[in-house]
C-alpha cells in the first residue's frame, strides 16, 4: 500500500502463487450442493433480485462453493476468501460472461478491462507503467487541486447532491492525470454527463437484457445514445488533439499512442480508442461510488470527521492538503480502507472457467460461470470481529495481521487485479483529508442512503449539507 497503515493489498500482477489445488481426477470430485432456498422454475434468481446483498451473504452457510440454479442456469458462487483468491489467480478462469458481453457492446470490445490471454497481457504492459507506484507522486498536483477545488466550491450550509459531486471529481481527476493538457478541463465535464447517463443505463441493459426494446426512440433511449455517441466522440476529439499538439507529456495516452502490438506495428486506432473508454469508466465509477460512501460514513459518524480534521492539523497545519502529506494521514487511510470493507465499490465479481477443473476439491466444468462477492467476504463474522461495525483500527498494523489471506481484497488480485489501487488511494486520502478537515456533514431531507445495487455499489441517492467547522 502506498498509505498509512492500511492492510497490505495484492502484491502486484503476476507475483503472487496460486493457493495449491486439488490434482484428483475430474471422477473422484464432489459437486458442489445447490444453495438452499430454490423456488420452482425460478430457482434463486428471484432472491438475487430481490435483495442481493443478503442473499450473497448467506451463500457460505451452504458451502465453500455452491451452485445456484438462475432459471435454465447454473452458476458457481465461491463464498471462501481463500478460495475466492484461489480463482482470481487461476489461469483456469477469464473474464466472460453476460456482464461482461453487455459492457463489451456498449464501450468496444478491445480495452484491457474485458480482454482476455496475451492480448490482455500486452495491454496490460503498455498501461501498467500510468500506474506504478513511482508514477504517482506526479498526479500529486492534480489530485491535491481538485480535492481544495471542492472544498472552495461547497459553501457552508448548502445541500449538496453527493452523487453529482463525486462522479465529477472521479472523472476530472482520471480524466486530467491519465491523458494531461488543458484540454481536458471543460472536457472533463462532457464526460462526466456523458458517463452518468450511461452508468445506470447500463446497469438496467445488463439486469433486463431487452435488445430491440432498447432501440424504441423513446426519451430514455434516445438520452442514452446520445451520451454513448458523445462519450465515443470525446474520446475521438481527445486523441487528435493530442496528436495536433506535437506533444509527448508521460502519461497514459502517450503511453497508448506509442504502444506496439506483438508485431512491433502501432496498435490500431479502435485498439486506442476502446483503450482509453476502458480506462475511464471503471475508473470514475468505483471513485465516484467510494467518495458517495465516505460522505455517507462521514454523516454517519462525525467524530470520524473530526479525528481525521485532527489528524489534518497536526500533519498539514493549516494550509491546503498535499500530496506529500498523504502518506503521514494514516487515520484518514484507514477509515477510508474501512469504508472499503464494509462498501466496496466492486461488489461483485465473475468469471468463466475455460477447462475442466477444480476448486476447493469440487469439480468445475469448462464453460461453467463463476460469481463471488467482495461485499459479503469483507462482511464475514468468520473473517471479522464485530464485522458488520464501522472500525478504522482494525487497520493498525498489530491488528489487520489477523486478517485472513484473501478476506480484503477490494481492488482484486491476479492478473485482472485493479491497476490502480495506488492512484485510487493516493486520491481517496487527498479528497477525504481535503474536505473532512473544513467541513462536518449532516445529511438533508430527501437523502436515501440505502445502498443501490448497479455496476458499482453506492447509495441511491446522497444530500448532505456541508457545515463549518
Ligand atoms: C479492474 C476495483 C479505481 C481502472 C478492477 C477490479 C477491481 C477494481 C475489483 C478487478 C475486476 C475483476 O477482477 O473482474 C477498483 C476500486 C477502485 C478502482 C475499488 C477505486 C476505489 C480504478 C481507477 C481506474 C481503474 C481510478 C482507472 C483510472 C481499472 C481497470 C481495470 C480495473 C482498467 C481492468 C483491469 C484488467 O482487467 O486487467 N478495479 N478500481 N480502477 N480497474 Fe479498478
Amino acid at each position: 500500500m502506498t498509505v498509512g497503515s492500511s492492510p497490505e493489498f495484492p502484491a502486484p500482477l503476476g507475483q503472487e502463487a496460486p493457493p495449491s489445488s486439488d490434482t484428483r481426477p475430474q471422477a473422484e470430485l464432489r459437486e458442489p450442493p445447490v444453495a438452499g432456498g430454490a423456488l420452482p422454475f425460478l430457482g434463486h434468481g428471484w432472491k438475487l433480485a430481490r435483495d442481493p446483498l443478503a442473499f450473497l451473504c448467506q451463500l457460505r452457510d451452504h458451502g465453500d462453493v455452491v451452485r445456484l440454479e438462475l432459471g435454465p442456469k447454473t452458476v458457481y458462487a465461491v463464498t471462501t476468501p481463500a478460495l475466492t483468491g484461489a480463482v482470481a489467480l487461476s489461469p483456469d478462469y477469464i473474464i466472460a460472461g453476460p456482464l461482461w458481453e453487455s459492457l463489451e457492446s456498449l464501450l468496444g470490445k478491445e480495452g484491457v478491462a474485458t480482454a482476455n490471454g496475451p492480448l490482455h497481457r500486452r495491454q496490460r504492459r503498455t498501461i501498467q507503467p500510468a500506474f506504478r507506484l513511482d508514477a504517482i507522486p506526479a498526479y500529486g498536483p492534480i489530485m491535491a487541486e481538485e480535492a481544495q477545488a471542492l472544498v472552495e466550491r461547497w459553501r457552508s450550509g448548502e445541500v449538496l447532491d453527493i452523487t453529482a459531486e463525486s462522479f465529477r471529481v472521479a472523472v476530472r481527476v482520471s480524466a486530467r492525470c491519465l491523458m494531461r493538457g488543458s484540454y481536458m478541463d471543460d472536457r472533463a465535464d462532457r464526460i462526466c454527463s456523458a458517463l452518468a447517463t450511461l452508468f445506470s443505463g447500463m446497469y438496467q441493459r445488463m439486469v433486463l437484457p431487452l435488445g430491440p426494446l432498447y432501440r424504441i426512440p423513446v426519451p430514455a433511449n434516445l438520452e442514452f445514445n446520445r451520451a454513448l455517441a458523445d462519450l465515443h466522440l470525446l474520446v475521438d476529439e481527445i486523441v487528435a488533439d493530442r496528436r495536433a499538439s506535437g506533444q509527448k507529456p508521460d502519461d497514459l495516452l502517450t503511453a497508448l499512442l506509442e504502444a506496439k502490438d506483438d508485431n512491433g506495428e502501432p496498435i490500431g486506432e479502435q485498439e486506442i480508442h476502446d483503450q482509453v473508454i476502458a480506462i475511464l469508466t471503471p475508473g470514475s465509477e468505483t471513485v465516484g461510488s467510494m467518495i458517495m460512501s465516505l460522505l455517507l460514513v462521514l454523516t454517519e459518524h462525525p467524530e470520524l470527521g473530526d479525528k481525521i480534521r485532527d489528524e489534518v492539523k497536526s500533519v498539514v497545519g493549516d494550509r491546503p492538503v498535499a500530496f506529500e502529506d498523504a502518506r503521514k494521514l494514516t487515520f484518514t487511510a484507514n477509515v477510508i480502507v474501512e469504508t472499503m470493507r464494509l462498501y466496496p465499490a466492486v461488489w461483485i465479481l465473475t468469471r468463466r472457467a475455460v477447462t475442466d477443473t477444480e476448486l476447493g476439491g469440487y469439480r468445475i466444468p469448462a464453460g461453467a460461470d463463476l460469481v463471488y462477492s467482495p461485499y459479503a467476504i469483507q462482511r464475514d463474522a468468520r473473517s471479522y470481529e464485530r464485522h458488520e461495525e464501522f472500525d478504522p483500527d482494525r487497520w493498525l498494523p498489530e491488528r489487520s495481521k489477523d486478517v485472513p489471506k484473501y478476506a480484503m481484497s477490494p481492488f482484486s488480485v491476479g492478473n485482472r487485479k485493479c491497476p490502480s489501487d495506488h492512484f485510487s488511494m493516493a486520491e481517496l486520502t487527498l479528497i477525504t483529508a481535503a474536505i473532512a478537515a473544513a467541513f462536518r456533514f449532516e445529511q438533508a431531507p430527501g437523502s436515501d442512503p440505502r445502498p443501490r445495487i448497479g455496476i458499482t455499489l453506492r447509495p441511491r441517492r446522497l444530500l448532505v449539507r456541508a457545515l463549518p467547522r
